[in-house]
């Protein structure tokens, strides 16, 4: 069993994909960690993120065990992640990777759940289980602002708000597997909803889809 999250940012894909795996014990796959360590690669490289022979080498060279960088949570790492992920040979360099984690999840696992922006549409597009997670700009960028605060990390909420839009627009517009909701996808607009609402929303959702 596959569940496809996608969303804009932080609209709680991540939040939400983490509860499903514990919960139903599958596989958790976060597909922006692969644009981020691209992104930051290019970045350590001295290169720019839109540069596709370079973003294409970042690509083809990330390696899994980096994924736990703190340096990847960051803003810069962000911006990067969507400068390289609007490169079509960066993204079919990342998706067998991602194909495969889907298809053979390991372990005991009893299925997978990976997040991101084409998981409906591309990666898996014959997932059983789609969701698409949005929810108001603002509500995200306050939602990003408060996580970046928790973390300790010095923000203003309008640079935050700004960065959004910007990354927002450029996931949205880009010709290579844009940002949107599969036809066959549960849109949930979470701005009045709890992480509770969501996760029990979601998961009866499944279990639907699981009979
Ligand atoms: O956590 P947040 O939602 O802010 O971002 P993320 O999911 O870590 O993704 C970072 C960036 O990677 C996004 O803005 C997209 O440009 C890109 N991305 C993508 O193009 N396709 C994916 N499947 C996942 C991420």
């Amino acid at each position: 069993m596959i569940v496809a999250i996608d969303g804009p940012a932080a609209a709680g894909k991540g939040t939400l994909a983490r509860r499903i795996a514990k919960e139903l014990n599958f596989a958790y796959l976060d597909t922006g960690l692969l644009y981020r360590a691209t992104g930051m690669k290019v970045l350590h490289l001295g290169g720019d993120p839109e540069d596709a022979v370079i973003a294409e080498q970042a690509a083809r060279s990330i390696d899994p065990e980096t994924f736990n960088d703190p340096a990847l949570r960051t803003d810069a790492a962000a911006s990067a992640a969507s400068k390289v992920s609007a490169i079509p040979a960066v993204r079919s360099a990342l998706l067998d990777f991602q194909k495969s984690f889907a298809a053979t999840p390991g372990g005991s696992y009893q299925g997978a759940v990976l997040d991101g922006r084409d998981i409906g549409t591309v990666v898996c597009p014959n997932a059983p289980a789609k969701l698409f997670i949005t929810a108001s700009m603002e509500v995200r960028a306050e939602r990003r602002f408060k996580e970046l605060q928790e973390r300790g990390v010095e923000s203003i909420y309008a640079r935050v708000l700004q960065d959004m839009k910007e990354r927002d627009e450029r996931d949205s517009s880009r010709s290579a597997a844009p940002l949107t909701a599969a036809d066959d996808a549960l849109v949930l607009d979470t701005s009045d909803m709890t992480a509770d609402d969501v996760f029990a929303k979601a998961l009866s959702y499944i279990a639907e889809k699981r009979d």
